[in-house]
Formats: C-alpha cells, structure tokens, sequence
C-alpha cells in the first residue's frame, strides 16, 4: 500500500513538472513571435543596415553630385531627408528614381540613371539618406 502511494505521488510530481515545462516553453515561444511582428510592422531599418548604406554612397557615383549638407549637382541629402519622410512608399519611390534617373523635382540639373547598381543597394543608400534628419 505504501509504496503505491509512493509511486501515485511520483506520477502526479513529474506531471506537475512536466506540464510547468510546457507553460515556460508556450511563454517563451510566445515572446519570440512578438518580437518578430513588431519588427516587420515597423520596417525600420537597422543600424547595419544605414552603416551599409553609407558605405555604398561612397561606393558608387553618388557623392560626385550629392553632399550630405550642401547642394552641388544635386540637392543636399539633408534636404531630400527633409522632403521625404521615411516611410516604405519613399524608399520605393525613390528607389526607382535613383535606378531610372530623371529630372523636376529639385531644378531642371537631371540624376543619371543608375540601370546596373541593384535594387537592393539603391534601397538601403535610399534609407540611409532618409534617415539623415
Ligand atoms: C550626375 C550627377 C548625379 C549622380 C551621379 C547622382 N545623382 Fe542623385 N540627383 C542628381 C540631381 C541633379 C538630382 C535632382 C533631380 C530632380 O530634380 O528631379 C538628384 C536627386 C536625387 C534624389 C532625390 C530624388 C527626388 O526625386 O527627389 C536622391 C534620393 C538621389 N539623387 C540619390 C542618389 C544616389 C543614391 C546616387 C548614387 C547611386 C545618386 N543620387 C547619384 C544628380 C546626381
């Protein structure tokens, strides 16, 4: 009689356990999946991110017509920063105005195109120059 009960109370304990486990698991699986949507729902870009960003400016033509402070060729970054917030509609935008060129926005100077740099980089200078407020 004795060692049943032994055996029922060890049968409840490592169920007792045993479920505990599984609720710290649920909680912790729970956290990562809201982490993951808050990131995704404010598409901000990461500091590696702008870092690359800046790097590919200097990487490519850009700084031969652009400044961050001043207007030479084209207008001052700040500026363009100024005019757009940064938001995923003028990163796109903008995006393709890097990649296919064009002129009226800032004067009737045109930014040549820029048909063989790839999407991705043009993006992350877009985000880069945006950010600079
Ligand atoms: C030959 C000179 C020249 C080069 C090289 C150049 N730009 Fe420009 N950029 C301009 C001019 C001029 C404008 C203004 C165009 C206008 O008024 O629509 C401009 C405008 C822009 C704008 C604002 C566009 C708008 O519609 O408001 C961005 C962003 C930009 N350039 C980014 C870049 C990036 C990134 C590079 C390198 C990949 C680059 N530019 C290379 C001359 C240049």
């Amino acid at each position: 009689m004795k060692r049943i009960t032994i055996l029922t109370a060890f049968i409840i304990a490592t169920f007792a356990v045993n479920s505990f486990a599984q609720k710290v698991v649920k909680k912790t699986t729970k956290k990562t999946t809201t982490v993951v949507k808050k990131t995704a729902v404010s598409a901000k870009p990461s500091a590696v991110a702008l870092e690359e960003g800046k790097q590919l400016l200097a990487k490519n033509d850009c700084l031969t017509c652009h400044r961050l402070d001043v207007k030479i060729v084209g207008p001052a970054y700040k500026d363009v920063a100024k005019k757009y917030p940064a938001t995923a509609a003028n990163y796109e935008k903008l995006t393709q105005k890097v990649i296919t060129g064009g002129t009226g926005v800032w004067g009737e100077v045109p930014m040549a195109p820029h048909p063989t740099v790839p999407a991705a980089d043009v993006k992350k200078m877009v985000e880069y120059i945006l950010s600079l407020k």
